[in-house]
């Protein structure tokens, strides 16, 4: 048995993610989707709604739990019994920050691997930090998160308006 943890924030979760999670999927017996639990950031969701958007989001797409971590992502690991890391890498400039993430899990932990994933062209643009700014503007963010987050954002961030 193959596991991999797919480990992030997902404050929400987009079209992206979901993208990283239906191929690396493919590739494992098992994916746990992993949400940091740190509140330090100031989330627009919590990590239980966060834990319930992967949850609907991903529904149908077989061998993928989700679950919440705390502290290192490698003791999550372990108590996953997985030792791959997906992370997913949009433009060169995630490289730098998913490198130095990557060698410090190895120096961590010698059995953890990271495995970076391309997400399909469309969304190499897409970021949980851009959905929330274009969405509490007013801007169309419809193509880039699932519709169930869509109107979670919309609840959340424009609670005068509608999505039809
Ligand atoms: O979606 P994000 O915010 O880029 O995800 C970052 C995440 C959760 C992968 C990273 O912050 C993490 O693994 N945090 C757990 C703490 C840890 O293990 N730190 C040391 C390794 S860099």
């Amino acid at each position: 048995m193959k596991r991999a943890v797919y480990p992030g924030s997902f404050d929400p979760p987009t079209n992206g993610h979901l993208d990283i999670i239906r191929r690396s999927s493919r590739l494992f017996d098992g994916l746990v989707v992993a949400v940091l639990e740190n509140e330090g950031k100031s989330p627009l969701f919590s990590v239980p709604e966060r834990v319930d958007l992967l949850r609907s989001v991903t529904a149908g797409v077989a061998g993928v739990e989700i679950q919440s971590f705390s502290g290192l992502l490698v003791n999550f690991l372990t108590k996953v019994d997985a030792s791959v890391v997906i992370r997913g890498i949009r433009a060169v400039s995630d490289y730098e920050y998913e490198l130095q993430m990557a060698l410090m899990n190895r120096e961590l932990s010698e059995h953890a691997e990271t495995i970076f994933m391309i997400p399909a062209v469309e969304y190499t643009y897409v970021s949980s930090r851009l959905v929330k700014e274009v969405c509490r503007l007013g801007g169309d963010v419809s193509n880039l998160v699932p519709p169930t987050v869509l109107s979670r954002l919309h609840e959340r961030l424009n609670p005068a308006s509608r999505v039809r």
